[in-house]
Protein backbone atom coordinates (compact mmCIF):
# COMPACT_ATOMS: atom_id res chain seq x y z
CA UNK A 1 0.00 0.00 0.00
CA UNK A 2 1.18 3.06 -1.15
CA UNK A 3 -0.17 6.42 0.91
CA UNK A 4 0.36 10.11 -0.43
CA UNK A 5 -0.69 13.52 1.00
CA UNK A 6 -2.60 15.39 -1.58
CA UNK A 7 -1.47 18.77 -2.55
CA UNK A 8 -3.43 21.41 -1.24
CA UNK A 9 -2.88 24.84 -2.04
CA UNK A 10 -2.96 27.36 0.33
CA UNK A 11 -2.61 24.74 3.10
CA UNK A 12 -0.04 21.95 2.48
CA UNK A 13 2.93 24.05 1.77
CA UNK A 14 7.01 23.12 3.28
CA UNK A 15 5.83 24.15 6.93
CA UNK A 16 3.15 21.85 7.21
CA UNK A 17 4.44 18.94 5.97
CA UNK A 18 7.28 19.01 7.59
CA UNK A 19 5.43 19.28 10.95
CA UNK A 20 2.95 16.40 9.54
CA UNK A 21 6.12 14.55 8.78
CA UNK A 22 7.80 14.86 11.90
CA UNK A 23 4.88 14.98 14.45
CA UNK A 24 2.33 11.82 12.84
CA UNK A 25 4.46 10.68 9.88
CA UNK A 26 3.10 7.38 7.58
CA UNK A 27 2.94 9.27 4.11
CA UNK A 28 5.32 7.43 1.38
CA UNK A 29 4.95 10.98 -0.28
CA UNK A 30 3.96 14.34 -0.24
CA UNK A 31 2.53 15.94 -3.44
CA UNK A 32 3.27 19.93 -3.25
CA UNK A 33 0.79 22.29 -4.30
CA UNK A 34 0.84 23.19 -7.84
CA UNK A 35 3.12 26.00 -9.50
CA UNK A 36 2.12 27.80 -12.30
CA UNK A 37 5.00 28.74 -14.56
CA UNK A 38 4.61 32.12 -16.54
CA UNK A 39 5.06 31.01 -20.63
CA UNK A 40 8.45 31.00 -20.23
CA UNK A 41 8.55 28.84 -17.14
CA UNK A 42 9.56 31.49 -14.71
CA UNK A 43 7.97 30.60 -11.28
CA UNK A 44 7.15 32.90 -8.67
CA UNK A 45 10.24 33.63 -5.81
CA UNK A 46 7.65 32.45 -3.27
CA UNK A 47 6.60 29.33 -4.93
CA UNK A 48 10.19 28.63 -5.56
CA UNK A 49 10.78 28.61 -2.00
CA UNK A 50 8.08 26.19 -1.29
CA UNK A 51 10.22 23.81 -2.93
CA UNK A 52 13.93 24.50 -2.13
CA UNK A 53 15.97 21.51 -0.44
CA UNK A 54 16.93 23.26 2.78
CA UNK A 55 12.93 23.67 3.41
CA UNK A 56 11.84 20.21 2.93
CA UNK A 57 14.49 18.35 3.77
CA UNK A 58 14.17 14.54 3.91
CA UNK A 59 10.54 14.35 3.02
CA UNK A 60 9.94 12.31 -0.07
CA UNK A 61 7.79 14.80 -2.10
CA UNK A 62 6.74 15.72 -5.88
CA UNK A 63 5.97 18.93 -7.27
CA UNK A 64 3.32 19.54 -9.30
CA UNK A 65 3.33 22.20 -12.42
CA UNK A 66 -0.37 23.58 -13.54
CA UNK A 67 0.24 24.80 -17.31
CA UNK A 68 -0.97 24.45 -21.17
CA UNK A 69 2.15 24.84 -22.74
CA UNK A 70 5.25 22.00 -23.10
CA UNK A 71 7.52 24.77 -23.33
CA UNK A 72 7.04 26.25 -19.81
CA UNK A 73 6.57 22.65 -18.23
CA UNK A 74 9.51 21.82 -19.74
CA UNK A 75 11.39 24.79 -18.13
CA UNK A 76 9.57 24.53 -14.80
CA UNK A 77 10.62 20.69 -14.80
CA UNK A 78 14.24 21.44 -15.68
CA UNK A 79 14.44 24.03 -12.73
CA UNK A 80 12.95 21.23 -10.82
CA UNK A 81 15.58 18.36 -11.55
CA UNK A 82 18.37 21.10 -10.73
CA UNK A 83 16.67 21.29 -6.93
CA UNK A 84 17.20 17.23 -6.74
CA UNK A 85 13.55 16.54 -7.81
CA UNK A 86 13.15 12.80 -9.31
CA UNK A 87 9.77 13.09 -10.97
CA UNK A 88 7.06 15.85 -11.38
CA UNK A 89 3.23 15.87 -11.73
CA UNK A 90 0.88 17.27 -14.56
CA UNK A 91 -1.97 18.83 -12.62
CA UNK A 92 -5.01 17.83 -15.27
CA UNK A 93 -7.72 18.76 -12.29
CA UNK A 94 -8.25 22.17 -10.72
CA UNK A 95 -11.39 23.04 -10.79
CA UNK A 96 -11.26 26.61 -10.36
CA UNK A 97 -12.82 29.52 -12.79
CA UNK A 98 -9.53 31.08 -13.14
CA UNK A 99 -7.90 28.09 -13.97
CA UNK A 100 -10.26 26.80 -16.48
CA UNK A 101 -10.24 30.28 -17.86
CA UNK A 102 -6.75 29.89 -19.14
CA UNK A 103 -7.61 26.63 -20.52
CA UNK A 104 -4.96 25.17 -17.55
CA UNK A 105 -5.90 22.13 -15.01
CA UNK A 106 -9.40 20.85 -15.51
CA UNK A 107 -9.74 22.65 -18.74
CA UNK A 108 -7.67 20.32 -20.56
CA UNK A 109 -10.17 17.06 -19.93
CA UNK A 110 -12.61 19.51 -22.13
CA UNK A 111 -9.97 19.90 -24.71
CA UNK A 112 -8.42 16.71 -26.20
CA UNK A 113 -6.38 18.61 -28.99
CA UNK A 114 -4.72 20.88 -26.38
CA UNK A 115 -4.51 17.47 -23.90
CA UNK A 116 -2.73 15.49 -26.64
CA UNK A 117 -0.50 18.40 -27.76
CA UNK A 118 0.78 18.96 -24.23
CA UNK A 119 1.19 15.46 -23.08
CA UNK A 120 3.35 15.15 -26.53
CA UNK A 121 5.36 18.05 -26.28
CA UNK A 122 5.98 17.23 -22.51
CA UNK A 123 7.21 13.22 -23.19
CA UNK A 124 9.08 14.01 -25.93
CA UNK A 125 11.27 16.13 -23.89
CA UNK A 126 10.89 15.73 -20.07
CA UNK A 127 13.97 15.48 -18.21
CA UNK A 128 11.86 13.30 -15.22
CA UNK A 129 9.32 10.81 -15.19
CA UNK A 130 6.13 12.52 -15.23
CA UNK A 131 3.09 11.53 -13.43
CA UNK A 132 -0.16 12.88 -13.94
CA UNK A 133 -3.35 13.70 -11.41
CA UNK A 134 -6.67 13.81 -12.94
CA UNK A 135 -10.36 14.49 -12.73
CA UNK A 136 -12.62 11.56 -14.72
CA UNK A 137 -13.92 14.21 -16.95
CA UNK A 138 -14.88 18.28 -17.22
CA UNK A 139 -19.22 17.87 -17.42
CA UNK A 140 -19.28 14.14 -16.76
CA UNK A 141 -17.71 11.37 -15.38
CA UNK A 142 -18.46 9.39 -18.73
CA UNK A 143 -15.89 11.48 -20.09
CA UNK A 144 -13.07 9.25 -18.76
CA UNK A 145 -12.81 6.27 -21.33
CA UNK A 146 -12.11 9.04 -23.86
CA UNK A 147 -9.62 11.00 -21.66
CA UNK A 148 -7.82 7.58 -21.16
CA UNK A 149 -7.11 6.69 -24.37
CA UNK A 150 -5.35 10.01 -24.82
CA UNK A 151 -3.17 8.83 -21.02
CA UNK A 152 -2.59 5.36 -22.56
CA UNK A 153 -0.60 6.81 -25.39
CA UNK A 154 1.88 7.50 -23.11
CA UNK A 155 4.36 6.44 -20.39
CA UNK A 156 2.88 8.28 -17.61
CA UNK A 157 4.70 7.33 -14.12
CA UNK A 158 1.58 7.41 -12.17
CA UNK A 159 -1.92 8.13 -12.61
CA UNK A 160 -3.70 9.83 -9.65
CA UNK A 161 -7.34 9.98 -10.16
CA UNK A 162 -9.56 12.47 -8.47
CA UNK A 163 -12.86 10.51 -9.05
CA UNK A 164 -15.14 13.21 -9.59
CA UNK A 165 -15.71 15.43 -12.57
CA UNK A 166 -15.04 19.14 -13.13
CA UNK A 167 -18.54 20.06 -12.19
CA UNK A 168 -18.44 18.49 -9.33
CA UNK A 169 -16.26 20.57 -7.34
CA UNK A 170 -14.97 19.05 -4.36
CA UNK A 171 -18.66 17.89 -3.50
CA UNK A 172 -19.92 15.40 -5.84
CA UNK A 173 -19.72 11.69 -4.96
CA UNK A 174 -17.06 10.33 -5.89
CA UNK A 175 -17.71 7.86 -9.35
CA UNK A 176 -16.28 4.70 -7.78
CA UNK A 177 -17.33 2.71 -10.80
CA UNK A 178 -15.59 5.18 -13.20
CA UNK A 179 -12.49 5.03 -11.27
CA UNK A 180 -13.05 0.93 -11.22
CA UNK A 181 -13.10 1.06 -15.04
CA UNK A 182 -9.97 3.48 -14.77
CA UNK A 183 -8.06 0.82 -12.76
CA UNK A 184 -8.80 -2.22 -15.50
CA UNK A 185 -7.85 -0.06 -18.35
CA UNK A 186 -4.90 2.51 -17.69
CA UNK A 187 -1.49 1.67 -18.82
CA UNK A 188 -0.17 3.62 -15.60
CA UNK A 189 -0.15 2.43 -12.57
CA UNK A 190 -3.05 4.13 -10.71
CA UNK A 191 -4.07 5.75 -7.62
CA UNK A 192 -7.41 6.65 -6.07
CA UNK A 193 -8.19 10.08 -4.52
CA UNK A 194 -11.52 11.58 -3.47
CA UNK A 195 -13.28 11.41 -0.08
CA UNK A 196 -10.94 9.35 1.94
CA UNK A 197 -11.81 10.45 5.09
CA UNK A 198 -12.02 7.13 7.83
CA UNK A 199 -10.43 3.96 7.00
CA UNK A 200 -13.24 2.18 6.32
CA UNK A 201 -13.62 4.54 2.78
CA UNK A 202 -10.58 2.48 1.38
CA UNK A 203 -12.77 -0.08 1.30
CA UNK A 204 -14.51 -1.35 -2.08
CA UNK A 205 -11.75 0.06 -4.65
CA UNK A 206 -10.85 -3.59 -6.14
CA UNK A 207 -7.14 -4.01 -6.28
CA UNK A 208 -6.09 -0.23 -5.79
CA UNK A 209 -2.95 -0.35 -4.05
CA UNK A 210 -2.48 3.26 -3.95
CA UNK A 211 -4.22 5.99 -2.22
CA UNK A 212 -4.04 10.02 -1.61
CA UNK A 213 -5.63 11.65 1.18
CA UNK A 214 -6.28 15.30 0.98
CA UNK A 215 -8.80 16.62 3.24
CA UNK A 216 -9.29 13.93 5.45
CA UNK A 217 -5.90 13.76 6.40
CA UNK A 218 -5.82 17.94 7.03
CA UNK A 219 -8.95 17.08 9.60
CA UNK A 220 -7.18 13.82 11.15
CA UNK A 221 -3.73 14.23 10.96
CA UNK A 222 -2.96 11.02 12.50
CA UNK A 223 -5.13 9.03 9.31
CA UNK A 224 -2.23 7.64 7.59
CA UNK A 225 -0.71 6.43 10.99
CA UNK A 226 -4.35 4.32 11.58
CA UNK A 227 -4.61 3.38 8.14
CA UNK A 228 -1.24 1.24 8.76
CA UNK A 229 -2.96 -0.21 11.94
CA UNK A 230 -1.60 2.31 14.42
CA UNK A 231 -3.50 4.49 16.99
CA UNK A 232 -6.01 7.17 16.14
CA UNK A 233 -5.47 10.56 16.61
CA UNK A 234 -5.66 12.15 20.67
CA UNK A 235 -6.29 15.60 21.52
CA UNK A 236 -3.30 16.34 22.99
CA UNK A 237 -1.39 15.63 19.63
CA UNK A 238 -3.20 17.63 18.08
CA UNK A 239 -3.13 20.21 20.59
CA UNK A 240 0.73 20.37 20.37
CA UNK A 241 0.13 19.98 16.39
CA UNK A 242 -1.61 23.06 16.07
CA UNK A 243 0.59 24.86 18.77
CA UNK A 244 3.63 24.02 16.51
CA UNK A 245 1.93 24.84 13.22
CA UNK A 246 0.84 28.39 14.76
CA UNK A 247 4.29 29.02 16.03
CA UNK A 248 5.62 28.06 12.48
CA UNK A 249 3.58 30.23 10.96
CA UNK A 250 4.25 33.49 13.02
CA UNK A 251 7.85 33.43 12.40
CA UNK A 252 7.19 33.62 8.73
CA UNK A 253 4.28 35.60 7.98
CA UNK A 254 1.99 38.69 9.79
CA UNK A 255 -0.53 38.02 12.84
CA UNK A 256 -3.43 38.48 10.26
CA UNK A 257 -1.52 36.06 7.36
CA UNK A 258 -1.46 33.51 10.45
CA UNK A 259 -4.84 34.34 11.68
CA UNK A 260 -6.52 32.86 8.49
CA UNK A 261 -4.59 30.36 8.01
CA UNK A 262 -5.19 28.82 11.18
CA UNK A 263 -9.08 29.81 10.41
CA UNK A 264 -8.28 27.20 7.43
CA UNK A 265 -7.33 24.46 9.35
CA UNK A 266 -9.98 24.80 11.56
CA UNK A 267 -12.69 24.60 9.03
CA UNK A 268 -10.98 20.55 8.94
CA UNK A 269 -10.67 20.76 12.78
CA UNK A 270 -13.75 21.25 13.54
CA UNK A 271 -14.91 18.18 12.21
CA UNK A 272 -13.19 16.59 15.48
CA UNK A 273 -15.24 18.81 17.55
CA UNK A 274 -19.16 18.05 15.95
CA UNK A 275 -20.43 19.86 19.23
CA UNK A 276 -19.08 22.87 20.29
CA UNK A 277 -20.54 25.32 18.09
CA UNK A 278 -19.87 27.96 20.67
CA UNK A 279 -15.93 26.78 21.50
CA UNK A 280 -15.44 27.01 17.21
CA UNK A 281 -17.53 30.36 16.90
CA UNK A 282 -14.61 32.07 18.89
CA UNK A 283 -12.41 30.26 16.67
CA UNK A 284 -13.75 31.39 13.72
CA UNK A 285 -15.06 35.35 14.92
CA UNK A 286 -11.21 36.10 16.54
CA UNK A 287 -9.88 39.22 14.77
CA UNK A 288 -6.55 39.09 16.68
CA UNK A 289 -3.46 36.13 17.68
CA UNK A 290 -4.46 36.67 21.22
CA UNK A 291 -8.27 36.14 20.78
CA UNK A 292 -7.58 33.30 19.11
CA UNK A 293 -4.77 31.99 21.30
CA UNK A 294 -7.66 31.97 23.81
CA UNK A 295 -10.48 30.31 21.90
CA UNK A 296 -7.49 27.51 20.89
CA UNK A 297 -6.83 26.96 24.54
CA UNK A 298 -10.76 26.73 25.16
CA UNK A 299 -11.52 24.21 23.09
CA UNK A 300 -8.81 21.85 23.53
CA UNK A 301 -9.29 22.33 27.23
CA UNK A 302 -13.07 21.97 27.21
CA UNK A 303 -14.55 20.97 23.99
CA UNK A 304 -15.51 17.31 23.58
CA UNK A 305 -13.49 15.95 20.61
CA UNK A 306 -14.02 12.54 18.45
CA UNK A 307 -10.98 11.26 17.17
CA UNK A 308 -12.03 9.85 13.72
CA UNK A 309 -14.46 13.19 12.82
CA UNK A 310 -17.56 13.77 10.99
CA UNK A 311 -16.40 15.59 8.06
CA UNK A 312 -18.38 14.13 5.20
CA UNK A 313 -17.24 15.62 2.33
C1 LIG B 1 -8.08 23.93 -0.49
C2 LIG B 1 -7.72 22.91 -1.55
C3 LIG B 1 -6.58 23.13 -2.33
C4 LIG B 1 -6.23 22.19 -3.33
N1 LIG B 1 -5.09 22.40 -4.08
C5 LIG B 1 -4.74 21.49 -5.03
C6 LIG B 1 -3.53 21.62 -5.80
O1 LIG B 1 -2.73 22.54 -5.64
N2 LIG B 1 -3.28 20.67 -6.75
C7 LIG B 1 -4.12 19.60 -6.97
O2 LIG B 1 -3.86 18.77 -7.83
N3 LIG B 1 -5.23 19.44 -6.23
C8 LIG B 1 -5.56 20.34 -5.29
N4 LIG B 1 -6.68 20.13 -4.51
C9 LIG B 1 -7.43 18.87 -4.68
C10 LIG B 1 -6.91 17.80 -3.70
O3 LIG B 1 -5.58 17.47 -3.98
C11 LIG B 1 -7.77 16.51 -3.80
O4 LIG B 1 -7.72 16.05 -5.11
C12 LIG B 1 -9.23 16.76 -3.42
O5 LIG B 1 -9.33 17.51 -2.23
C13 LIG B 1 -10.00 15.44 -3.25
O6 LIG B 1 -9.37 14.62 -2.29
P1 LIG B 1 -9.93 14.54 -0.76
O7 LIG B 1 -11.39 14.19 -0.86
O8 LIG B 1 -9.08 13.47 -0.12
O9 LIG B 1 -9.73 15.90 -0.16
C14 LIG B 1 -7.05 21.05 -3.54
C15 LIG B 1 -8.18 20.85 -2.74
C16 LIG B 1 -8.52 21.76 -1.77
C17 LIG B 1 -9.75 21.49 -0.92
Amino acid sequence: MKLSFAPMEGITGADFRRLHAQMFGGADCYFAPFIAPDPSGQLKVSRLRDLLPENNEGLPLVPQILANSSDAFLETARQLQQLGYGEVNLNVGCPSGTVVSKHKGAALLAEPDALRRLLDGIFAGTPLPVSVKTRLGFLSTDEFPAVLEIYNDYPIAELTVHARDRAGQYKSVPDREMYLWALAHSRAPVCYNGNLFRPENLAGLGATERFMLGRGAVMNPALFRELRGGQPLEREELREYAAALRETSRERLSSAHTLSWLKELWYYWKWLFPDEKKLLKAIFKARTLENYLQAESAIFTYGSFVPDGRFYG
